[in-house]
């Protein structure tokens, strides 16, 4: 008997040793919190000033731009004291030929007032084209960006959640590197969280990409900054200083809008504005959805903040999720969806074709791409065990890229941060919907709904 005892508990602890060992081997050391970055008025100032020594220009700073329709541009930056809102541009440096005026605007928050900010619509511009630009009618330093391509290929960088910290950093300086078009930003952009100069120091932190390339962004829950009694008014910092392209696609809020690029229909929703079916944003979809040409985009590519679909711990059971996918699921599936992309959960986590919660080969792919780097850290903890519908989950920072290569085929990859380095960790072929049914059957469902 107790001979048997000892060979028992000898098995158990070498059995237990090497469990132990396997889970060495298979575990991922996750990278701790990186510090939080505010990229201070004096230190842009400095840089500059280094930069244009003795060329007098006036101070701006949080230059962006995003696409207004399939050939303009919009130039967006902040000043300190009065200045016109022109942009000088042209295709060869010293940004000549072009001249355009937009508006300017500004707001209060509590003690806060921000600096005026500028819009100017540029163009109509050339497809897959270098242009400089001068802003506020000053000898600044001159800026330049790249235009996106009319037609496939096409491609995108996706991240969500960003913020501003040192892993925000890593991530952006990994997107730099990418050779990408255009950046879809699925909400929770500054982390100010009512602390308004942090939105400024965002503008300054992403204003190397942001002025290179369009940011399409849409809003997340950091971005109401609402106070009972004190400000009651959501979203308004970020309608004041990120306007996206809404009056183009029939939309009456900065809320949600859709865009078209080189053969993709990018809808772009507002997870914290009404949803339900009678509501305004329900119905511009549906119209929207109900326009899109398959044979003029062949792909539907929809942005959310918080996930319909999520196997993390974090945020489950909130409106938002359940709610809007009660509400719209139907919607997409029938207009047969691509892809969906969301962020609001800390990680990274890649779904099956789905819809009503079970794999379906005509639903759209989910993807959680809330991981850019914030401050609030990962969200570590998953159910268990896994759902079907998830095919790859890990908590980690890092950024999406979306390489749409022609009618019928995108490469989907994950890039993590892990060692300071963009590792492709996830990556998976994408057969547009249309070659999987023949369009006119899509449009049979479609009408449905
Ligand atoms: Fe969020």
């Amino acid at each position: 008997m107790v001979l048997q005892r000892t060979v028992f508990f000898v098995t158990y602890a070498m059995a237990l040793a090497f469990a132990c060992f396997l889970c060495a081997v298979d575990s991922y050391d996750r990278p701790p919190p990186r510090k939080n970055l505010f990229v201070s008025p004096w230190t842009m100032i400095k840089i500059l000033l280094l930069q244009n020594r003795g060329s007098g220009f006036m101070f701006y700073v949080c230059v962006h731009i995003s696409m207004v329709g399939q050939d303009k541009m919009r130039i967006s930056w902040i000043t300190g004291s009065h200045s016109p809102a022109t942009v000088d541009y042209g295709t060869s440096p010293g940004a000549k030929g072009f001249s355009a005026t937009g508006t300017t605007n500004s707001y209060r928050y509590l003690t806060y007032k921000s600096g005026e900010i500028h819009d100017v619509v540029i163009g109509p511009l050339n497809p897959n084209t270098v242009y400089y630009y001068r802003i506020g009618s000053n000898p600044g330093p001159e800026f330049s960006f790249k235009t996106p391509p009319s037609s496939f290929p096409i491609n995108f960088a996706v991240v969500g959640d960003l913020g501003q910290t040192e892993w925000t950093s890593t991530t952006l300086q990994h997107i730099s590197q990418s050779n990408y078009d255009v950046l879809i930003l699925p909400g929770d952009l500054s982390y100010a969280d009512l602390n308004q100069p942090l939105w400024d120091s965002f503008g300054r932190l992403v204003e190397p990409l942001a002025s290179q390339r369009p940011w399409m962004v849409t809003q997340g829950n950091h971005e109401v900054e609402t106070i009972p009694l004190l400000h009651s008014k959501p979203f308004t910092s970020y309608n004041s200083r990120w306007r996206m392209p809404y009056e183009e696609s029939g939309s009456g809020s900065n809320l949600y809008y859709s865009f078209e690029v080189a053969g993709v229909h990018v809808v772009m929703l507002g997870s914290y504005t009404d949803f339900a079916a009678n509501s305004a944003q329900f119905k511009w979809l549906q119209a929207d959805l109900g326009k899109v040409d398959r044979g003029k985009t062949p792909w539907i590519v929809v942005v959310i903040h918080a996930p319909w679909y999520n196997s993390n711990t974090a945020h489950q059971g909130e409106s938002e999720s359940i709610d809007m996918k009660k509400a719209m699921e139907a919607l997409l599936y029938g207009a047969r969806v691509d892809v969906v992309f969301a962020g609001h959960v800390h990680a990274y986590e890649r779904f099956t074709r789905v819809y009503n919660d079970k794999p379906d080969k005509c639903g759209p792919v989910h993807i959680t791409i809330g991981d850019g780097g914030n401050r609030e850290g990962l969200a570590t903890k998953y159910i268990d065990p896994k759902p079907e519908i998830s095919v790859f989950r890990e908590a980690s920072f890092g950024h999406g890229q979306l390489q749409v290569v022609n009618a019928t085929h995108a490469l989907w990859s994950w890039n993590r941060n892990q060692d300071d380095e963009a590792v492709a960790s996830d990556s998976i072929w994408l057969n547009s919907l249309p070659l999987i049914l023949p369009v006119n059957f899509r449009r049979n469902l479609f009408q449905l709904i």
